[in-house]
């Protein structure tokens, strides 16, 4: 069996990733530094999969502790998922972010070359494309000049892997993600946003939970039917799906070149009044939510061309948006 390390394994994407490779019968090994994770989730990939991984609490910004690792563990195949992610705090804390998406990444890749590792799945954005000058984005789409610090790491990191895979012969894949939402069909794992939510769905089930007084709308203003900002939101299984197509598609060297990069959502895209009215509709619970102004950062319209990465990948959304709504609630029922 292939033994493929997943870096922020315990996270919401990394997660349902391990679950997929899991099912796939690849072997799966965790580093996680719990900085936005539980330790509980493990518990629950073992309930889902009847297997438990191994497991290291490793922080990836201490080369030291990285090169140990890779010393006493063989490795197939990285998913690396590891990083800070919320966009509001990486320009308030921008250094951080710096340190540990880059650090982590270049420790690992130096360890990679070294030990003539193969086979590295990057975890990107869409976020790199910022407003994009035609819709539906495709992979030729212009990289924009980054938002925030956050999207400045997944433009950067991604630099960093095509000059390394010219340089070292090493094969690599990013997934650009749109927006993941949703929660496994078990229920047993999903999106733990640490205090309040910044992303629209956790906040939209937090809301309907009485966890939140309110959902507020950021912006009705924008230039769509609605006025409210659209987006690709995508099941989370299906995203995680994409991961193992991906390191398949390096596995059985069926890449085309040794840096890929692929367009990872549904290719339909949804206004915020949209997944407010869905969610109500899917859930039978009331909204309560008001129209504020827009949030600094925000883009208009983004969503996916997915034909590169249905054809390349051979991997397609199959879940809707109904169904990653309702999973998403389910979850909230659980917390
Ligand atoms: C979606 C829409 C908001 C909250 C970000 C990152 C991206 C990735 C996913 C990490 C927007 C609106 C939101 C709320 C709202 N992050 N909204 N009220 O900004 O598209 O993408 O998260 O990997 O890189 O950029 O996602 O869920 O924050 O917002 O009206 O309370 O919902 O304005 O239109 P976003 P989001």
């Amino acid at each position: 069996m292939k033994k493929i390390l997943v870096t922020g394994g315990l996270g919401f994407i990394g997660s349902h990733t391990v679950v997929e490779l899991l099912n796939a019968n690849f072997d799966v090994v965790i580093i996680d530094d719990l900085s936005n994770s539980k330790i509980e989730v493990l518990d629950s990939i073992q309930e889902i999969t009847g297997k438990k991984p191994d497991f290291f609490n490793i922080d990836l910004r201490v080369k030291e502790k990285v090169n140990h690792f890779f010393s006493e563990n063989h490795i197939d195949g990285i998913i690396h998922f590891a990083a800070f992610k919320a966009v509001g705090e990486s320009v308030q804390k921008p250094l951080d972010y710096y340190e540990n998406n880059i650090g982590s990444l270049v420790y690992l890749l130096q360890e990679m070359r070294d030990r003539k590792l193969d086979n590295f799945i990057f975890s990107s954005s869409c976020t790199v494309y910022g407003q994009a000058d035609e819709l539906p984005i495709t992979e030729n789409a212009p990289i924009k000049p980054a938002e925030s610090p956050y999207g400045n790491t997944k433009q950067i990191g991604e630099e960093i892997i095509k000059d390394t895979c010219k340089a070292n012969g090493l094969n690599a894949i990013a997934l650009r993600y749109f927006n993941p939402i949703g929660a496994h069909d078990t229920a047993k794992i999903g999106e733990l946003p640490l205090g309040v939510p910044q992303n629209l769905i956790p906040y939209v089930t937090q809301t309907a939970a009485g966890i939140r007084e309110q959902l507020s709308i950021f912006g009705d203003d924008y230039d769509t039917p609605d006025g409210t900002a659209i987006r690709d939101y995508i099941h989370v299984v299906d995203l995680a799906k994409a991961h193992i197509a991906a390191l398949q598609r390096l596995i059985e060297k069926k890449n085309d070149t040794n840096f890929e990069f692929f367009n990872v959502g549904t290719g339909k895209g949804s206004s915020v009044l949209e997944i407010v009215k869905a969610f109500e509709n899917t859930t039978q619970q009331n909204l309560n939510y008001k129209i504020v102004g827009r949030r600094e950062g925000d883009v208009t319209a983004a969503y996916a061309d997915t034909t590169i990465a249905n054809e390349q990948l051979g991997w397609k959304t199959e879940k809707t948006l109904e169904e990653a709504l309702l999973s998403a609630w389910k979850w909230q029922e659980k917390q």
